[in-house]
């Protein structure tokens, strides 16, 4: 099936059964999964899984059969391109991030301190990290069936090794670890037949998150060679990161006098309720009935009833993360990303504030056709930095790497509100830049020769 857009300039036909549906699809709710990653130590033998894996990596938009709801991902580092035996021409021709990989990224786009790759957890960052793999139901047996078939598809092939494993599923509560829901918002893409979530925001150029498209400046992205590898591709940052839940808590308590407070402080360091209702349509209490509703809960921008901050801080995460129209220094449309995260681990339990020393958080997984312009740009500018809404400095209250001294504004009347000290409440354990190739570029890595 292919889907098409006019976009003024001519129709955007997208070729919706070549790109996987990891890319365009949100995950299902609520989810199970695995994410696997793979050492090619034989070529041939990389191929040959490839080969086998073909038929279950899923392509195209969700099925309306709910018990079939479960698929495979495959993407590829840098690395993985040339154990595989992907030609030097070929290798050269993808962008300087993915070929460098996260880790040697790793300053520029904030992971430092205990967020360093000397304290990742391996293979993270080691060059050994070649496919990975992620599989993904809203169903645990069905989950269970296509980890069995992938499973049939590693036998007889002694050259691949699976290194890591991680599983990971929606906690009971339906929210991540620190207590909020998450993948409200996707960005609305032109031509791909996906209900949009803000119907205020004009839809994105398909090329802004898969090769071979138009993007926002008009062009094509720069695209691997030969085009039968690089079309209908798209880039992802895979990242695992740990949540102090402990500390998270034990902060909002420490700057607030009541549990109601406490809840009114965690949501302007979000920008969303824990429902998931947003600050900029529910300023002053949670209203899990809008949150519920998938017309609202996504529609708004902030420049007409909120540009200065009243209701959802600049600095809160969604609204560093995408501004929309706010006013800042740049425009928000050129670093979209689409986002994938899911959470690991057991929660904390309610109610406590001392570290258990268990491992939470989640896996993210940020997609789109620009490493630099999107995830990058993200990382650096509008989570690690200020100046784009005129705070210089202050970062992002949740995901930023803080260090235990970084401030916190909230405006509000008649003076705005400036928390102190903020500590690390998310530390990389570790990331990796993948490339997810479309189904027929799948095919043309699995045929590769000698
Ligand atoms: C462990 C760290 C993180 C946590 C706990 C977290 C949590 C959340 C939550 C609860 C939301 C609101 C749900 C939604 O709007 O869909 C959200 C939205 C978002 N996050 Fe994160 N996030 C984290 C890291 C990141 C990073 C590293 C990035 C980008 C590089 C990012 C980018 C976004 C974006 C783009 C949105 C949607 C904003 C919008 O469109 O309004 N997040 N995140």
């Amino acid at each position: 099936m292919d889907t098409t857009a006019d976009d003024g300039a001519g129709t955007v036909r997208v070729e919706i059964d070549d790109i996987q549906s990891g890319a365009l699809r949100p995950r299902p709710v609520p989810y199970e999964g695995k994410y696997l990653f793979l050492r090619v130590d034989d070529r041939r033998a990389g191929r040959a899984l490839l080969r086998r894996l073909l038929p279950l990596t899923a392509v195209g938009l969700p099925s309306t059969d709910r018990s079939q709801d479960a698929w495979v991902a495959v993407a590829f580092t840098y690395a993985g391109l040339r154990a595989l035996g992907v030609p030097q021409e070929s290798l050269d021709s993808f962008p300087q991030a993915f070929r460098e990989g996260m880790a040697a990224r790793a300053e520029l786009i904030g992971d430092v301190g205990e967020s360093a790759p000397a304290h990742w957890e391996a293979p993270f960052g080691t060059g050994d990290v070649h496919i990975a793999l992620s599989a993904l139901s809203s169903d645990a047996a069905q989950l269970d069936k296509e980890l069995e078939r992938v499973r049939v598809a590693f036998e007889g092939t002694p050259g691949v090794q699976v290194i890591w494993q991680q599983e990971v599923r929606q906690l009971p509560t339906g929210r991540t670890t620190f207590g909020f829901r998450d993948g409200i918002s996707h960005p609305n893409i032109e031509g791909v037949g996906l209900p949009a979530s803000n119907t205020q925001e004009a839809p994105i150029k398909a090329g802004e998150f898969i090769l071979g498209y138009p993007d926002e400046t008009g062009n094509l992205p720069p695209m691997p060679t030969p085009e039968v590898l690089g079309r209908n591709g798209t880039y992802a940052a895979v990242r695992k990161a740990h949540t102090d839940v402990a500390a998270w808590r034990r902060f909002l308590r420490a700057n607030s006098s009541s549990a109601e407070e406490e809840e009114l402080l965690a949501a302007k360091m979000v920008g969303r309720w824990p429902s998931g209702a947003p600050l900029a349509l529910a300023p002053e209490h949670d209203d899990p009935e809008l949150a519920a509703d998938p017309h609202r809960v996504n529609n708004f921008l902030y420049r007409e009833n909120d540009d200065r901050g009243f209701r959802c801080p600049a600095g809160a995460h969604i609204r560093r993360a995408n501004p929309r129209d706010s006013t800042i220094i740049g425009d928000a449309r050129m670093h979209r990303l689409i986002r994938r995260g899911t959470t690991y681990g057991p929660p904390l339990p309610e109610g406590v504030l001392e570290d258990d020393g268990a491992d939470r958080g989640l896996v993210g997984v940020f997609l789109g056709a620009h490493l630099e312009r999107q995830f990058e740009f993200i990382r650096a500018e509008w989570i690690n930095d200020g100046n784009f809404i005129g705070y210089p400095g202050e970062k992002d209250a949740v995901a930023g790497h803080h260090g235990g001294t970084d401030t916190l504004t909230i405006p509000e009347k008649p003076v705005r509100r400036r928390l102190q000290n903020l500590p690390d409440f998310v530390v990389t354990r570790g990331g990796e830049y993948c490339f997810v190739p479309g189904l027929r570029a799948l095919r043309w890595l699995a045929e590769l020769e000698d």
